[in-house]
């Protein structure tokens, strides 16, 4: 999507787009010029306006329209906001709308229906600035969408670690990857056991930008299960389809480091991304298999299906050479996280109430909405092992709490260090009346980069 800060030369090939209280989303047509009058609340907040540009785009591919034109200061006076931050939420937003997962379809005669251009008026040089970054971030959060959308069967961690490099060509990041060999002298035998049972070789991508000389790094984690059949507790066919995108928190920290590098932030951030696939052969671990993860620390495997948390222990025990900061991971870890939202928010877990206040409000900013979930001593009693340190789900296999013992589990890897937990297995993919396409939302990029940049 082209975006031009001037009038178009051609009104009669654009929709015209207005916005009032009063309107009923009809499109009129005076003098050949075509006119969309859409409706927007009368309460605006922030929430809504999201939704509103997003309705705009979603109403104009619905036309076939190829081109739009807006007034900026329509936007910006329908909600109290700083107007830089009004930019980039429609700059953002009007990608995020407009994007389509196509790269499997045959291209029609006449074109995908996407938007191609979008004029917008009344901006000044400051606006348009921001405009453009939120233009870049959603071109971050869309390829984040594609690689979290491409199927199981072209999405191995081999691909994945290539994936991570072609993100930031051309950037000052550093992209090592492990392979099964290098994990074995690192001892990191959570994420080699997980990935024993599948013919694809597993990875260890390590991404590194130095943005600040001698300072912490924050480290991302994101899980990157290309796909996750369950192990020998396979899967039911219907909880199958869409575990190819349980490598999304990945995906969403690999293209997090690409938009931190691009846009040169003075911050040191590394991302780790253990990857491997979950399946079922001669070879899978075992239900039962006790584990010494990389931390030393025993892991006793009573389902082979909550492999996340396995993979994330020994990515959450290397994060430790960086002596960081900060350390975030994400991942798409419980079918409960979802049971206990629904599907709106991630659920995230932290000890420090500030960070937690400080990421929902990066989640309140960018529409990556977060909740928080209790992350107490007291839930450690039930994930105590009988014959290792810890088990991998609830040790009396209770069907409460599934995503607090999840994050109770990782946290026995990470005490010390200062630590937030994001369980995005609610937002792994849209939901109807977003105004979104189908397929992964590339949640949480806008939340952990606008935390980055504002912390
Ligand atoms: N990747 C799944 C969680 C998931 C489910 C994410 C649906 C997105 C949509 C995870 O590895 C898993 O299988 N979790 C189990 C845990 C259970 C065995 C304790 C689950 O949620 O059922
Ligand atoms: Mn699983
Ligand atoms: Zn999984």
């Amino acid at each position: 999507m082209k975006i031009n800060l001037k009038k178009p030369n051609n009104e009669k090939d654009v929709l015209f787009i207005k916005i009032n209280s009063s309107y009923t989303d009809e499109i009129i047509k005076e003098n050949g010029v075509k006119t969309l009058y859409l409706k927007v609340d009368e309460k605006m907040n922030l929430r809504k306006l999201f939704l509103l540009i997003r309705k705009m785009v979603i109403t104009a591919k619905g036309t076939k329209t190829e081109k739009i034109c807006f007034d900026f200061s329509d936007f910006a006076t329908c909600v109290r906001q700083d107007l830089t931050q009004t930019a980039e939420i429609i700059g953002s937003q009007l990608d995020f709308a407009n994007y389509e997962f196509n790269d499997y379809k045959t291209k029609p005669k006449e074109g995908f229906n996407l938007i191609k251009e979008v004029y917008i008026l009344n901006t000044n040089k400051e606006i348009e600035k921001s405009i453009l970054k939120g233009h870049s971030i959603a071109e971050e959060v869309n390829k984040t969408r594609s690689l979290a959308n491409t199927p199981g069967g072209d999405m191995t961690p081999q691909i994945l670690a290539q994936k991570a490099k072609e993100a930031v060509k051309g950037l000052p990041v550093k992209v090592t990857v492990l392979g099964e060999k290098e994990m074995v002298k690192e001892r990191m035998q959570g994420i080699l056991s997980v990935g024993r049972g599948s013919d694809e070789e597993s990875k260890f991508i390590i991404m590194e930008y130095k943005g600040l000389k001698d300072s912490k790094p924050i480290v991302l984690v994101g899980k990157g299960v290309t796909f996750d059949a369950g192990g020998i507790n396979l899967k039911p066919s219907s909880s199958l389809l869409g575990m190819n995108m349980d490598m999304s928190g990945g995906a969403a920290v690999i293209h997090t480091m690409a938009l931190v590098a691009k846009m040169k932030l003075n911050k040191n951030v590394i991302a780790l991304i253990p990857s491997v696939e979950n399946m079922t052969s001669g070879k899978s671990y075992r239900p039962g298999d006790v584990i010494r993860s990389m931390s030393g620390k025993t892991i006793e495997i009573l389902n082979t299906d909550a492999e996340g948390r396995v993979i994330l222990a020994d990515a959450l025990s290397y994060s430790q050479k960086y002596k960081p900061e900060l350390v975030i991971d994400v991942a798409t870890l419980t079918g409960a996280a979802a049971v206990a939202l629904g599907e709106r928010a991630s659920a995230i877990f932290t000890e420090d109430d500030e960070l937690s206040r400080a990421f929902e409000k990066a989640g309140e900013e960018t529409g990556d909405y977060v909740w928080r979930l209790p992350l107490w001593e007291e839930y450690e009693n039930e994930i105590k092992g009988s014959l290792g340190d810890f088990t991998n789900v609830h040790n009396k296999d209770s069907r409460y709490g599934g995503a607090i013992y999840a994050a109770s589990f990782l946290h026995q890897f990470i005490k010390g260090t200062k630590w937030l937990h994001i369980d995005m297995a609610p937002r792994m993919t849209s939901m109807a009346g977003e105004y979104l396409a189908g397929g992964a939302l590339g949640t949480p990029v806008r939340a952990i980069y606008r935390f980055i940049e504002n912390n």
